[in-house]
């Protein structure tokens, strides 16, 4: 029973064949490099550089508009999140999935709900399981933070995580609001939007897989997010990303968080920033870490095409209007497939 709760139990035992709600029909193909076509990597942005640009028009905004409209994430250098807490952040969430399975299940799922520890929410009987335990939760507003879950956390988890989820919120206002000039958004529309937002984490956990080809640790999807800073916690990569039409694998690159553009920004940038599809893949013999953040509006602000941006560029909305909450609601309810969430928001 436990093993169920738990694949990184499972999966201790597993030798060689992965359970059949584990197998993927299909897989699509990583790109393959040739002399011809080397692998595109993705774009690396340096903090440094962008913080000289608040607040005026120059290349370096241009180029930050060009690469959330073609790609629509980068890799974040020079971030400015103090390096020992980041490390302590990462060695914290090791040991939450080192914890005995009877700590963690502490904190399980339970059904019809989606904060907690455990594997892929199902939404249907034959939907296929990902190759991962989670632990997401929500984190701001306070009032919606389940009392069970980060209050209960080891304390060293839980302060280290504290810390944490207040220095990179400060980081993500920052990327809002340069992201926000980048394309022409009014500042104060991003602030009223963004400010004090809702907020939430996940930790994932890829427990190594004898069959890696035949499974998926994080099926292909948008975020319905703003903002998602991931922090790749071991060096083991898996992170990939559909960029026209191929997937291309993101590497690991110490002290940096990736970050991408989600569902939400792609909507108030009225189609210009591009919400990217990703997934995540497993490996045969390593344990895969990350934990991911992510930046939402507040729960009562409507997600929409900015009205600033509408009035300068006169276009017409392409996505229609939704309070957060809702958005959320809708989200959570379907499963994880591509970017069909945003399709309907159009
Ligand atoms: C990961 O890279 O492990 C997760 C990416 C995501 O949260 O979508
Ligand atoms: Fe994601």
């Amino acid at each position: 029973q436990q093993s169920h709760e738990s694949l990184q139990e499972l999966a201790k035992e597993l030798k060689l064949v992965v359970p059949n709600r584990y197998v993927q029909e299909t897989q699509e193909s990583t790109f393959v490099s040739n002399s011809s076509s080397p692998l595109p990597s993705i774009p690396l942005i340096d903090m440094k550089d962008l913080i000289k640009m608040l607040g005026s028009d120059t290349e370096q905004l241009k180029n930050l508009r060009s690469i959330c409209h073609e790609w629509g994430i980068f890799q974040l250098v020079n971030h400015g999140v103090d390096k020992l807490l980041v490390e302590e952040m990462k060695k914290e969430v090791v040991e939450f999935f080192n914890l005995p399975v009877e700590e963690k299940l502490r904190y399980k799922l339970k059904a019809g709900e989606y904060e907690g520890y455990g594997q892929t929410i199902l939404h249907t009987q034959d939907q296929k399981v990902d190759w991962a335990d989670r632990f997401y939760m929500i984190t701001n507003p306070l009032h919606r933070r389940k009392s069970h879950l980060l209050p209960q956390f080891p304390p060293m988890l839980r302060d280290t995580m504290e810390n944490y989820l207040h220095e990179v919120q400060k980081l993500a206002m920052t990327l809002f609001s340069l992201i926000g000039q980048a394309v022409d958004i009014d500042k104060n529309e991003m602030v009223d939007v963004f400010e004090n937002g809702m907020q939430s984490v996940r930790m994932n956990y890829y427990p190594p897989c004898p069959e890696p080809d035949r499974v998926v640790g994080l099926s292909p999807h948008s975020d319905a997010t703003g903002l998602t800073i991931l922090l790749q916690v071991n060096d083991v990569e898996g992170l990939q990303v559909k960029k026209d039409g191929v997937w291309i694998p993101v590497n690991f690159l110490p002290d940096t968080f990736v970050i991408n553009i989600g569902d939400v920004l792609e909507i108030m940038s009225n189609g210009v920033y591009n919400s990217i599809e990703h997934k995540a893949t497993v490996n045969a013999t390593k344990e895969r870490i990350s934990l991911a953040m992510f930046f939402n509006p507040k729960l009562e602000a409507e997600v929409k095409p900015a009205k600033s941006l509408r009035m300068s560029t006169g276009k017409v909305p392409l996505y229609r209007t939704l309070v957060m909450e809702q958005f959320l609601k809708e989200f959570f309810s379907c499963k994880l497939n591509g970017k069909t969430f945003l399709e309907k928001m159009k």
